[in-house]
């Protein structure tokens, strides 16, 4: 990757009467941002910023997000359009590649992938080591990095061709996997990959046909499963992402960097919403009960938070939380469950918080993971899963980012410092002196 960040001005900062001067640098859109490599060879201080609120980490060319105006694309092409009209291996080679397919660079594509679909039969030993109530982030979290000893060749992540091998076996074998830890968890055999199907079609075989009957997937689930992975498959420098460049800037397996991203996914605060989502709105059960948790959401005293509610970036509407909420409705009408009590607990507790001052004044709106609960429930997955599917849709996402950042000419392990505060230098005393 070409770094083509470009000197906008000087910032300076005065350190203790010495002013420091560092390069402001901008980029294609966003904000511009201060250099500051060299500032604690020249000023002698580091900066602080726990959670990264004003820190980029690295330029990058993938995806583009402005929170204010609610803009989110990849590689140029904002989501709506792709999730409307592309399909989620499209905007696979899209996120890799930097530029949409022609129909033959497509075909091929998707042929490559469908080829590594299958997993070594002593992948399948795994899970046997998991209780059947296991969680299934669990399974794909060590399943993911148990993949790496079967590559031992894609450790020499600085040879494009083992890159490219690895970012194409991550994207086709992630279903497998994932399909596998919720058969697994039901107690139904293992259903293999059929290279007749299209990606998520595959993936829904391999998780609801059983041996015992013709499994044939309803089009408008292949197109919402589709389109969810679509909307889920890169976000910048998320938490899980930049996990996962963390992970990968030593040097460590690909797989094992991503198993890293596919861990920091897990968690409520952020790929996890989605679960936690559905079970808030299961718990509020009926629309009568929302001001009860809205004022629990309020509560300083009280953790609790509306799931699915609020981001980081976004100040503004999460685009992918529009496309998800037109998906849900599409599902609803499609399956005739447009009465779904969920769906309707979701729909009043989205007005009434849209209008509420307290979510209005600190800008949360709904993200994505607020509806796609809902669409993966109706889909026919369990709440187990719905992180699951988050993370197959972001392993587009993370291998993408893990290329650019061994790609990048500038890259170096990512090693951040601290301000130390805990106690001064003292001396060793002897327990019999204490
Ligand atoms: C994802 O980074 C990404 O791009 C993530 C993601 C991706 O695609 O990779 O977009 C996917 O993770 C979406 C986010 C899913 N998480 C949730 O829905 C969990 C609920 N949301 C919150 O936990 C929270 O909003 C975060 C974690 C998403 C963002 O946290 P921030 O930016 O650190 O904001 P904050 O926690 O400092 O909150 C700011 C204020 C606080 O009040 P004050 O201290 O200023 O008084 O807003 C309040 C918070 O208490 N607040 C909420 C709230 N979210 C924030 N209050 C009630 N309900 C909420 N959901």
């Amino acid at each position: 990757m070409e770094n083509t960040a470009e000197k906008k001005g000087v910032a300076k900062i005065d350190v203790d009467g010495k002013v420091v001067e560092m390069p402001i640098m901008g980029g294609t859109d966003g904000p511009n941002v201060v250099d500051v490599k060299r500032l604690y060879a020249e000023a002698g201080v580091f900066t602080l910023d726990p959670g990264f609120t004003s820190t980029a980490s690295c330029e990058s060319k993938i995806t583009f997000i402005d929170g204010e105006e609610g803009i989110l694309l990849h590689r140029g092409y904002p989501i709506d359009q792709l999730a409307q009209e592309s399909g989620y291996l499209e905007v696979c080679y899209l996120l890799l590649n930097g530029e949409l397919p022609t129909q033959t660079e497509f075909t091929d594509f998707a042929r490559t992938i469908t080829l590594h679909t299958m997993l070594h039969t002593q992948m399948d030993r795994f899970f046997e080591g998991f209780r059947r109530d296991s969680h299934p982030m669990a399974m794909l979290t060590s399943n993911v990095a148990a993949l790496a000893a079967f590559y031992p060749d894609a450790m020499d992540i600085n040879d494009p061709e083992e890159r490219r091998l690895s970012s194409h076996r991550l994207i086709a074998k992630m279903p497998t996997i994932a399909a596998r830890a919720y058969k697994y968890s039901i107690g139904q055999p293992f259903v293999e990959p059929r290279n007749d199907l299209s990606y998520a079609e595959n993936f829904l075989r391999m998780c609801f046909s059983v041996p015992a009957e013709r499994y044939v997937a309803s089009p408008v689930k292949i197109r919402a499963m589709d389109r969810l992975l679509i909307l889920q498959a890169d976000h910048e420098q998320n938490a899980s992402t930049s996990t996962v460049r963390l992970a990968g800037s030593s040097g460590a397996h690909p797989f094992a960097a991503i198993s890293a991203g596919v861990a920091s996914l897990w968690g409520p605060s952020h790929g996890g919403a989605n679960e936690a989502a559905l079970r808030m709105l299961r718990e509020i059960g009926t629309p009568d009960r929302i001001p009860e948790f809205i004022k629990r959401a309020k509560d300083k005293d009280d953790p609790f938070r509306l799931m699915g509610f609020g981001h980081r970036v976004y100040k503004n509407y999460d685009p992918r939380a529009k496309v998800m909420q037109q998906t849900v409705h599409e599902l609803m009408e499609e399956l005739d469950i447009s009465q779904n009590p969920t769906l309707q607990v979701a729909m009043e507790l989205e007005k009434i918080a849209l209008e509420d001052e307290y979510f209005v004044s600190k800008k949360l709106y709904p993200n994505v993971d607020f509806y796609s609960g809902i669409a993966m429930d109706a889909i026919g997955f369990p709440m187990e899963m719905f992180t699951v599917l988050f993370a197959l849709g972001r392993t587009v996402g993370w291998v993408a980012q893990l290329n650019e950042m061994i790609e990048d000419p500038t890259q170096r392990i990512g090693r951040p410092r601290q301000i130390y505060t805990g106690a001064a230098r003292r001396d060793y005393v002897p327990i019999s002196s204490r």
